[in-house]
């Protein structure tokens, strides 16, 4: 019989670690820099709709089937059949890739908590982050040596991950308390500097000023179910590790509410941070606001700490509190994918938790060294749009396809409405069905048409296959080989009665 499964200590420690996963970086810049691209103020129409939509109900089926079947993503879908257990590797290892840059990303940050002592970057934000920090190359091809300051980072990160997953989900859950409530100070202590700024409220303005006429054009909502997906990390087997660490009976559905509106707030949030400073800079500088925001990362490791070294007073102060804000946001994040893998080889394979975190975090941080290197944000570039577009959005249709046609969807949903305090209705079953398979195919074949067209950016094409489609393509017959391979713990594929 399986050993007896680890529990939470409590309710609050599940919802905080399944919030701490899903507010993360991707929060802090991510949301806000989409959401002005996107129709600003408008966006929010399309955001909710797919968190109503496609985002709670995915996240209900995860937990729910994390919960019933007291395994993480690859033992959970093999229970249910045992030849989709590959889909559950699949889903784990596209997390490990993801997990593997976002702690790279984390090494920038402890280099800009450290330089914002001395506001280090003052009067030279690119420089300080191309050179100082990335020692970057010009493309791809050039590889370029391993960069210090990025490589000590990496170490750090690792180490406290190591540190707090070694212990098991109960320790965890004691650190979510201090990771997931920290962050959300932080960001309103920032919240209320930039709105008091002058200039604040034309970073606002042009962050939540409406354009309905987005919502015309379909790239808008394929971006706002994108990001919903993203960010509340489900499709990486995450959620379905963390509830199986639930008892049978715990609430499903208001949890999984609970955790997408916090996530969503804190995501709100963070915008408010971001362009009621970069407004302030703009006005400082007298240009326009569109002229100082950055695409994607280099809102936050370019345009943002310019912004910050330009205020009236405490530059350091702020920009310590901002990348240590990024920090705590993206640790819990970072640990939770780790724990996915960890989840999924522990409940297959005999071998002890703290000799799986210990395997699972070395090579982490050995795959990571790319992405250290000088062409290492290149790499992460590429490796990050692939995964994201192709891997999540295939491994969320094939959970729905599995769980609302095989399982059936009517079935999850008798179990999961008993146990939780907000019931759900037969319009469930019909998103996990049709709606959501049905929007995450489209956008499967929207982007694969376009990348097929035009490719991605302008990178050699050599390092859009190894970088892109080999890395999504090759994990498959990875995740076949661990399917087969035969389980050393009993009863890894019978479900808990
Ligand atoms: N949700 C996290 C963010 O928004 O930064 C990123 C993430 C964490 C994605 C965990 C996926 C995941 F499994």
């Amino acid at each position: 019989m399986p050993i007896k499964r680890e529990r939470w200590i409590n309710r609050p420690a599940f919802v905080f670690a399944a919030i701490g996963s899903a507010a993360g970086l991707g929060n802090a810049w991510r949301f806000p820099y989409i959401a002005y691209q996107n129709g600003g103020g408008a966006f929010l129409i399309p955001f909710f709709i797919a968190l109503f939509t496609a985002g709670i109900p995915l996240l209900i089926l995860e937990y729910g089937l994390g919960q019933k079947m007291q395994a993480g993503a690859p033992g959970a879908l093999g229970r249910i059949k045992k030849s989709w257990e590959g889909l559950g590797w699949w889903a784990v290892f596209i997390g490990f890739v993801i997990m593997s840059y976002y702690a790279v990303i984390m090494a920038w940050t402890w280099n800009y908590i450290y330089a914002s002592l001395s506001v280090a970057w003052e009067g030279r934000v690119l420089e300080f982050f191309y050179r100082d920090v990335l020692n970057s190359t010009d493309g791809p091809l050039q590889l370029g040596p391993i960069s210090v300051p990025v490589l000590i980072g990496l170490l750090l990160t690792w180490f406290l991950i190591w540190l707090i997953l070694r212990r098991g989900v109960k320790f965890l859950g004691k650190v979510v308390l201090i990771t997931v409530p920290l962050p959300i100070i932080l960001l309103l202590i920032l919240g209320v500097r930039a709105v008091t700024l002058p200039g604040s409220m034309e970073g606002l303005t042009y962050y939540l000023q409406p354009d309905f006429r987005a919502l015309l054009d379909y790239n808008v909502w394929v971006a706002a179910y994108s990001q919903v997906f993203f960010t509340l990390s489900v499709g990486f087997g995450v959620m379905i590790a963390y509830a199986s660490y639930l008892p049978r009976k715990s609430d499903i559905n208001n949890n999984a509410i609970i955790t997408a509106l916090a996530d969503a707030g804190i995501s709100f949030l963070a915008g408010f941070v971001v362009f009621g400073t970069l407004g302030y800079m703009a006005g400082a500088q007298n240009v326009d606001v569109g002229q100082v925001v950055e695409e994607g990362i280099g809102l936050a490791f370019i345009a943002y700490p310019e912004a910050i070294s330009l205020l009236p007073f405490g530059a350091a102060f702020f920009g310590f509190i901002f990348f240590f804000t990024l920090l705590t946001l993206g640790i819990d994040s970072a640990f939770s994918l780790a724990e996915s893998v960890i989840t999924g080889l522990d409940d297959k394979f005999k071998l002890s938790r703290p000799i799986w975190v210990t395997l699972v975090c070395t090579f982490g941080f050995l795959v990571g060294l790319i992405f250290s290197t000088g062409a290492g944000l290149w790499w992460l570039d590429i490796v990050d749009h692939f995964v994201n577009n192709f891997g999540l959005a295939a491994v969320g249709l094939l959970e729905c396809l599995l769980i609302g046609w095989v399982y059936r969807a009517e079935k999850m949903r008798n179990y999961v409405n008993p146990v939780s305090d907000v019931k759900l209705g037969k319009w469930w079953d019909i998103m996990i069905k049709y709606v959501t398979p049905l929007i995450l195919g489209i956008s499967i074949i929207l982007t694969l048409s376009e990348r097929l067209m035009v490719p991605y950016r302008d990178y050699p094409a050599i390092s859009l296959l190894l970088g892109g489609w080999m890395v999504v393509l090759l994990l498959i017959p990875v995740a076949l080989i661990f399917a087969r391979k035969k389980a050393s713990r009993p009863g890894f594929l019978q479900p808990p009665q």
